[in-house]
Parts: C-alpha cells; sequence; structure tokens
C-alpha cells in the first residue's frame, strides 16, 4: 500500500526534523511510503530520508520546463533534488494556480519526463448524485488519458479525492468509494502499457483507515492534516 503524506503548507523545520528522526527509527515495512513537505523543505526531508526505504515528493509542479513563471517550480528542478513523486492537481492547487484539467495534465507529462511518478488528485467538488460525480471525474481524466496514450509505459498515482472529504473529518461511504474506485480502474483500463495506481484521500485517520484498506482496487491513501502528527501517521501505516 502507498501512504502518501500531504503536508501542505505546515510544519516548522523542527518539526520535519522531529518526524523524519522518528521515521527513521522504524525498520522498513511492506508498506510504500512518500513524504509529500513544502518545496523548501525537500532538500532536507531527501538528505534524510535518502538510505531508507522511504521516497519523497513534491506537492505541485510547474506545467512548463522554465522561463518567466514567478513562484512556480518546474520537474527538471524537482529531480535535481531526489523527488520520485509529485502531487498534481490537488483541489487547493487547482483552485489557487488556476489549473485546468489540461494544465494538470501537462504538468504530469513534465514530471514523467522527469521519471518521477505524478500523483493526480482527482474529485467531485461537492457531495453530489454519483452520476454527476462520474460527469466530473471524466472530465478530469479526459486529458490526462490522452496524454498517457501517446507516453512510454510508466507509472502514475491517481488520488481519487471528493473535494467535500478534505479536510471535514466526512468521509465517503465504503461502497460509495469503491464503486468510484471501480469506476476509475474501470475507465483507465485501456491504458495496458501503464501501471495505474488508485489511492483515496479526504479525512483519512488512524481510525478509518482500518476499514478503507479493505477496498477492493485501492492502492493507498493520501493524508493530509493525520500526516502532521508521526503518532497519528504510525497508526495509519501500521509502523511498528
Ligand atoms: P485531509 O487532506 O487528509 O486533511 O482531508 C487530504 C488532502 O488534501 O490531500
Amino acid at each position: 500500500m502507498l501512504y502518501i503524506a500531504n503536508w501542505k503548507m505546515n510544519m516548522t523545520l523542527q518539526k520535519v526534523k522531529d518526524f523524519c528522526n522518528e521515521l527513521n527509527k522504524h525498520a522498513a515495512t511492506e508498506s510504500h511510503i512518500i513524504i509529500c513537505p513544502s518545496f523548501v523543505h525537500i532538500p532536507y526531508v531527501t538528505q534524510t530520508l535518502k538510505d531508507t526505504a522511504h521516497f519523497v515528493g513534491a506537492q505541485n509542479c510547474s506545467p512548463h520546463n522554465n522561463g518567466s513563471y514567478t513562484g512556480q517550480v518546474p520537474g527538471v528542478m524537482l529531480a535535481q533534488l531526489g523527488c520520485t513523486y509529485c502531487i498534481v492537481g490537488h483541489s487547493e492547487t487547482r483552485v489557487a494556480y488556476v489549473q485546468t484539467d489540461e494544465l494538470v495534465a501537462q504538468s504530469a507529462h513534465q514530471l514523467l519526463a522527469q521519471n518521477i511518478t505524478p500523483i493526480i488528485c482527482i474529485g467531485e467538488p461537492t457531495n453530489i448524485q454519483q452520476t454527476n460525480t462520474y460527469a466530473v471525474l471524466e472530465h478530469q481524466l479526459e486529458p490526462i488519458i490522452k496524454m498517457l496514450s501517446q507516453t512510454e509505459p510508466t507509472t502514475i498515482v491517481i488520488a481519487y479525492e471528493p473535494v467535500w472529504a478534505i479536510g471535514t473529518g466526512t468521509t465517503p461511504t465504503i461502497p460509495y468509494i469503491r464503486e468510484v474506485v471501480t469506476w476509475i480502474k474501470n475507465h483507465t483500463a485501456l491504458l495496458t502499457q501503464h501501471t495505474i495506481k488508485i489511492v483515496y484521500g479526504g479525512s483519512v485517520d488512524e481510525q478509518n483507515v482500518q476499514e478503507l484498506m479493505h477496498i477492493q482496487n485501492l492502492n493507498g491513501f493520501l493524508i493530509g492534516g493525520a500526516s502532521l502528527d508521526f503518532q497519528k501517521f504510525k497508526k495509519i501505516v501500521g509502523l511498528k
């Protein structure tokens, strides 16, 4: 299972150090842990985790390679820092940076060119009928599928994150998540040359993860708030 910690714009350098120290005390497990700190903390985390079985990701990537894009960071710079994963199209960055579905696909493409695995977030904005959910997801996936159908075999992660479940303490029901995950799997089934992993995100915590982890075809979790506290994260991942 993948356990992706999305720290968002949280953690001081001291908290990052304490978290990494704790993480390093635990032997490698079968869990695949990916820590996504803010850009400025990436060098510290990659350096600290470099001899471990854990991975480091960024939280966003520019759709461009270089140029006059103040405040943006391209895939090539993330690769130089040792990132092997990067979240793209998170609902918070879609809003803050006016990222269209096409730009999200372009960012994912930039990452793949650097051998960085994109973690592509999709999800419906409100708790609406499932038919609308699929229309939203289909629209969000369209440029991604087009881009992937023209690229070499690779691995990508699709994070199903219903926006209404992020940071709210509310999750969809297990049958609902199961149905959406199955729909994503079927909808991307023609991309047989690629390995596509599907994770769920939105108010995952140390309590609900036990039930969520049995959902068929689900390969892991994207964890926000509960990943900031090492003790909670440890319980979610099942570290001894
Ligand atoms: P949350 O955030 O776990 O705090 O709901 C998840 C996310 O935004 O990736």
